[in-house]
């Protein structure tokens, strides 16, 4: 039986970077997931009798929400739905399953690196049937049905068992519970060399992978410890749990300190990895080295060709505006198309598509190619692997050859968390309203080259994306950007990005915010950071 319920609008339903993200009491309002979800499916058409993928990262409030989206799948038409099973799958594992069954698209339910809990985040992100995440136009619709949307149907059956694989039924609609790992895992065989690296793990080579409790965990049991031979000892906290263990499943300098403690000590493996909440963002570090997200975009492309996935080279390399311009010295060097984007994976997406690159990343740790339409973390920790046992080099060795060929661009963000959302809107205003005054100045010892507001111009669809971030490009090439965070929950972030490269081999030794320090002070000399948030530091550093 289906119902009709009346529900009053939620007036801040609005889409971010990666879909609605909201504490749990918030989702937990009644009505409140359910006016979300029917405005998803009131902004689409044409979905009837078609396929629906949905799954999560397994945090607080992911199976009570998977129960209540089969219903309304199943109210609204939908004819089938794919699900994990036991709720699960990661964000990349979700993009492959819509392209390969050929869905009309997907419901993925995380808040990424957020925290979870009771009251903690939770977050309902749209995937259309390219595998990727809703574009403006229909996240824009989204947030317009929220506005005004006044009743949502809901159909009444069961629970469904989620931990039990099989097909079932529920209103009418096939409810297929699927193995979340398998078919992702036989994607990464087709990408990558598995005997390659298994031959490099069974001869020693020591691989460590934190999964923070999160939905990597059964994927790498699966893919590192029983495809690739990696010792399951090194496989660290492997159990997706609702809370993430009380910790930010967020893979930086911060939140994995532990497993960068650990590769900067002496026993540390040859090459650590860890990856986040729903399994989309990595971070890499070789014994004694830390990569940079941005330097492992570069080095991935520069060395792709030696993974069988793309033998045949690449056809371009995109990356979101903040990211460093290490990358796009690749892209010149190989003669590909470099595009810029605007900070948010489902920019990627059109470019992907039609086949203007293949490989993309984002300087917050996100890497991925045109295998799936999301960022992938265990797809940059394959790809790492896979080069280091072609090259039979270590991961500094990579580095300093990568960086003698094509020099360093030292890179840090810092971030002000949870600050004043009047102030942070401020403090930006305050820096457009002198962009078109700014060249020519000198900021603390640097001298402004140029400022601007970045628009993107997509080339695939001429759509036309204002105000993505104040870049600042200085004399000599340092470049500064500023932005407000499209994910946060709490309050406004601000994002201050910085950049320098160094061409002199001789000074690649340098520690990076020291390397920075000319850019740091820039960014206080412009933009009067203390006064307007009222913070001597940054919360965190990356
Ligand atoms: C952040 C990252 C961005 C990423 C997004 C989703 O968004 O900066 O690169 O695409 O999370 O993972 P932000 O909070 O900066 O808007
Ligand atoms: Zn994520």
């Amino acid at each position: 039986m289906t119902r009709t319920v009346s529900v009053t609008p939620f007036k801040d339903q609005k889409p971010g970077t990666s879909g609605l993200r909201k504490k749990v009491p918030v989702f937990q309002t009644p009505g409140y997931t359910e006016a979300f979800i029917q405005s998803v499916f009131d902004s689409l058409e044409h979905y009837q009798g078609k396929t629906l993928v949905i799954g999560g990262d397994g945090r607080f409030y992911n199976r009570e929400v998977i129960q209540t989206a089969l219903r309304m799948a199943a109210a609204n038409g939908f004819g089938r739905v794919l699900v994990g099973q036991g709720g699960i799958l990661s964000t990349p594992a979700a993009s492959h399953l819509i392209r390969k069954y050929e869905a009309f698209g997907g419901l993925i339910l995380s808040a990424s690196h957020n925290p979870g809990g009771p009251t903690e985040d939770f977050g309902i992100k749209y995937n259309i049937s390219n595998g990727g995440p809703a574009p403006e136009k229909i996240t824009d619709a989204i947030y317009a049905r929220t506005q005004v949307i006044d009743r949502y149907s809901i159909a009444d059956f069961a629970d469904v068992d989620l931990d039990a694989l099989g097909t079932f039924e529920g209103g009418g609609m096939t409810i297929e519970v699927v193995d979340p790992v398998a078919d992702y895992a036989a994607l990464m065989e087709t990408l990558f060399d598995f005997d390659a690296i298994r031959t490099l793990v069974a001869g020693g080579f020591r691989v460590a992978f934190d999964a923070m409790h999160a939905v990597t965990g059964p994927y790498a049991r699966e893919i590192l410890v029983r495809r690739l031979g990696v010792d399951p000892a090194w496989v660290l906290n492997a159990t997706p749990l609702e809370d993430f263990g009380g910790h930010h499943p967020d893979p930086n300098l911060v939140h994995a300190k532990e497993l960068h403690d650990l590769m900067m000590g002496p026993d540390a493996p040859d090459f650590g990895a860890a990856s986040d909440g729903d399994g989309d963002r990595n971070l890499i570090i070789g014994r004694g080295v830390f990569v940079t997200p941005s330097d492992s975009l570069a080095m991935l492309a520069a060395n792709a060709h030696l993974a069988p996935g793309y033998r045949n080279g690449l056809k371009g390399i995109a990356r979101s505006m903040p990211t460093s311009g290490a990358a796009d010295r690749v892209a010149a060097k190989l003669g590909v198309e470099m595009h810029e984007t605007p900070t948010g994976w489902k920019f990627f997406g059109n470019l992907l598509d039609a086949g203007r690159c293949t490989i993309c990343g984002e300087e917050s740790a996100g890497t991925g190619s045109d295998h799936v339409r999301e960022k992938d973390g265990l797809w940059a920790v394959l790809l790492w692997l896979n080069i280091l046992a072609v090259r039979k080099q270590s991961v500094m060795e990579i580095v300093e050859d990568h960086w003698a060929e094509y020099g360093r661009t030292y890179y840090s963000r810092h971030d002000y968390e949870a600050i004043d959302t009047g102030q942070a809107n401020a403090l930006i205003g305050a820096l457009e309203g002198r962009l078109d005054s700014l060249a020519g100045h000198r900021a603390g010892s640097l001298k402004i080259a140029k400022a601007d507001s970045f628009t993107y111009h997509d080339p695939v669809d001429g759509s036309v994306s204002r105000n993505q971030g104040i870049r600042i490009f200085f004399e000599g090439g340092s470049r500064l950007v500023f932005r407000l965070s499209g994910t946060g929950t709490s309050g406004a972030t601000l994002r201050i990005y910085m950049e320098r490269h160094e061409p002199d081999p001789a000074r690649h030794g340098q520690e990076t915010q020291a390397a920075l320090s000319p850019v740091v002070e820039a960014a206080e000399a412009l933009a009067d950071i203390r006064k307007w948030t009222g913070r001597t530091a940054p919360t965190v550093i990356t």
